[in-house]
């Protein structure tokens, strides 16, 4: 932590600045971070948003016409986020994810990512992608210090993946075997199942999966905004998933190294792991480690809920180091115990690509 010192100007509002950046190392002491919410969770991840745009329009999430975007005013610049990056790193923030909206089709992206892993205290920088560009960027990502990836694909057909997203298989496809060839590890695909939809692929993704080397991700469908209300009409509950698996293969409980929300299992004898994301049948809140910061500079802290604290109009301000700290601090005590996805599907009025999952 940075304390106000060496300016040479203790003022009393200096002096403030500088009692509540000892209170809050003092903080940071007790616990190795000073970003442990109400419930005693530690905030150690922050997915970042750099964009709400996105080249597809997964039905579960954008509707098709969807044209009411942040207006790029409102966007954080870089360096807004990395000042901001930085501010959570030396709370204790220690992972980075960048997603969107799709965060490659924000400029120079990999710049932002070198950016942010230079940052003092950050171990790890991940990113979440369709995947439709990243042939082009890959290198340059992997360059930045980007070194696992999440790619969104729910459909090795086709039609049936221009009818979830409006876009083209071939470039996500292309885009995966570069990532491969560019040595990111591991590569993650996330794969949201629905009934009707794309519940018949289940075990082709696996295949898939084993012979490149991907990890899998099955995911059910959330009620974000009115898209994700509809889409859940597909809802497909994860556990008959996985017991439809374990009728072909041996599945092992198992771990993967991340401490996401997924649960585990290892396909006996391959080194394949496959997640259950299951929001809605199981739903994690209780070891949630992270807060989103949307592309106009607010911390949502919590997927299923509105709790959020507005950044932007403090950081062009002119706040001070401590004044962001704080604020930061603000946002973590407001995070609320869980999500209501099932008693309240209603709630969530945002679309996912404001937040990026
Ligand atoms: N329910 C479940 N998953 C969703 N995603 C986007 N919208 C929804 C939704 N309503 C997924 C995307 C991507 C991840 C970021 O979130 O497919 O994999
Ligand atoms: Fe784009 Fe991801 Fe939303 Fe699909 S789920 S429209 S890829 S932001």
């Amino acid at each position: 932590m940075r304390i106000a010192a060496g300016r040479g100007n203790y003022s009393p509002f200096r002096l403030g600045e500088m009692a509540s950046s000892v209170f809050l190392t003092s903080l940071w002491l007790m616990n190795d971070t000073a970003l442990v919410d109400p419930f005693g969770r530690r905030i150690e991840y922050v997915r970042v948003s750099v964009t709400d745009r996105c080249d597809l329009r997964c039905f579960y999430c954008m509707p098709r016409g969807f044209r009411d975007f942040e207006e790029p005013e409102h966007w954080l610049s870089f360096d807004e986020i990395e000042r901001v990056m930085a501010a959570f790193a030396r709370l204790g923030t220690r992972r980075i994810r960048l997603t969107g909206g799709e965060p490659l089709v924000r400029q120079n992206l990999p710049d932002l990512a070198a950016r942010l892993s230079a940052l003092p205290g950050v171990e790890d920088i991940s990113l979440s992608t369709n995947a439709t560009r990243l042939a082009k960027s890959a290198e340059a990502l992997y360059a930045g210090g980007v070194r696992r990836i999440n790619v969104s694909l729910d459909s090795l057909k086709p039609e049936v993946f221009r009818d979830i997203t409006a876009g083209k298989l071939e470039k996500v496809l292309a885009g995966l075997m570069a990532a491969k060839q560019a040595g990111f590890r591991p590569i993650k695909i996330n794969m949201v199942v629905m009934g009707g939809v794309n519940d018949d692929e289940v075990g082709d993704m696996v295949d898939f999966c084993l012979e490149h080397g991907f990890t899998l991700r099955f995911i059910e469908t959330m009620p974000m905004g009115e898209t994700g209300r509809e889409a859940a009409g597909h809802f497909v509950d994860l556990r008959r998933v996985k017991e439809r698996l374990a009728d072909r293969f041996e599945l092992i409980p198992g771990m993967m190294p991340g401490g996401g929300p997924a649960r585990y299992v290892r396909v006996a004898g391959t080194d394949l792991h496959i997640g259950f994301i299951t929001p809605i049948s199981q739903h994690f809140c209780e070891t949630c480690n992270r807060v989103r910061l949307s592309v106009d500079g607010t911390i949502y802290t919590c997927l299923g809920n509105e709790h959020k604290l507005e950044l932007r109009p403090r950081l062009r301000a002119g706040c001070s180091e401590s004044d962001l700290e704080a604020a930061i601090l603000e946002a973590i005590a407001l995070k609320p115990e869980r999500h209501e996805f099932r008693e309240r599907p209603e709630k969530v009025v945002r679309f996912m690509s404001m937040t990026g999952g």
